[in-house]
């Protein structure tokens, strides 16, 4: 059997090495750019196994071109860009890397969090233009941490890590979650779980750790800016869909809400117009999990994955279980 593999972009040899090990043939994207949906269309075909990246949308129509496929190894916890329904129809089994990226993403959120209420960015950019004419008692005044309020929307993995790196700002925790209750956050953190109206109007900080789903699309637009005190922040390290970026822009540019911290975009890479033109919101270009290690172990992972399913294992992040039965 000569197994096939395509890579739909450079990632941490590591992985790329453990897929050679296993199968005859493993093409990487030579490009340094994402593939267009037509050239992914083409590059699937008599493919066993795909690596793919958030960025590439796996749909029906690619689904059937590639009447080979056993697996779809997506490098990236979230996998809102595949049809998994279709997938599963086909007996194709698609995975994830959970766990891994867990502490970056936290990470990132904290950064971003910090950034937007310390106003780093905002002081870097006067102080590149050589507007920093010395220290002044009223310059670039931001906001405290201890003793706040942090609202977690999604309490999971990543949700739970932000909220643990909380302990030093002594901060109250609320959450919401849409499986059950998270024990290490009630029992270690005192955490309350509050329904979403409650969390938007009692939280200083609110960050974004749900899944999107139809559930989830644009669960923050304008009636939620408008619960929101307007001292809050909002960091979305999550999914770009998960707020109406339209109703953000308008929030922020209102002054209804302090400021905003975003890893990820509507339509990402496109930002919706007057974003990028606002001094209250921190921009980052969806770097979450972008640590060397954590895209080192991304990688492996998404190997193991591919290995498995191709050995007629089980695979260790099967997100459609239902089609290893
Ligand atoms: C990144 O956004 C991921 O889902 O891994
Ligand atoms: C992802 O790892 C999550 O469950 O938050």
């Amino acid at each position: 059997m000569s197994l096939n593999v395509f890579i739909t972009r450079q990632i941490p040899e590591e992985g790329i090495t453990l897929l050679k090990k296993f199968c005859q043939t493993v093409e990487v994207n030579p490009h340094d750019r994402s593939l267009t949906y037509n050239e992914l269309l083409e590059r699937v075909k008599g493919r066993d196994a795909i690596l793919t990246m958030l960025s590439d949308r796996i749909d029906v129509r690619l689904l059937n071109e590639a009447k080979n496929l056993k697996v779809i190894a997506n490098y990236a916890v979230g996998y809102d860009n595949i049809d998994v329904k279709a997938a599963t129809a086909r007996v194709i089994v698609v995975t994830n890397t959970p766990g891994v990226l867990t502490d970056s993403t936290a990470d990132m959120a904290w950064a971003l969090l910090f950034s937007i209420t310390r106003r780093i960015i905002e002081g870097d950019r006067l102080t590149r233009a050589g507007k920093f004419t010395g220290w002044a008692p009223m310059m670039l005044l931001g906001g405290d941490l201890v003793g706040k309020t942090l609202g977690i929307i999604g309490a999971g993995r990543i949700g739970t890590a932000m909220a643990m790196r909380s302990r030093g700002w002594n901060m109250r925790i609320l959450y919401t979650t849409q499986s059950s209750r998270n024990a290490v956050l009630e029992e270690m953190f005192g955490a309350k779980r509050v329904d979403l109206e409650t969390l938007l109007k009692e939280s200083d900080f609110i960050s974004i750790h749900a899944p999107l789903s139809e559930k989830t699309r644009h669960l923050i637009g304008p009636h939620e800016f408008s619960l929101m005190k307007r001292t809050a922040y909002l960091i979305n390290t999550g999914r770009g869909a998960v707020i109406d970026e339209v109703a953000l822009v308008n929030a922020l540019r209102n002054k209804q809400i302090a400021g905003a911290g975003l890893d990820v975009y509507e339509a990402e890479p496109k930002l919706k117009p007057g974003l990028a033109e606002l001094d209250n919101v921190v921009l980052a270009p969806h770097l979450g999990s972008a640590t060397v290690e954590t895209r080192t172990k991304m990688s492996l992972m998404a190997a193991e994955n591919i290995i498995a399913v191709l050995n007629r294992q089980k695979p260790p992040n099967c997100v459609n279980p239902e089609v290893l039965t």
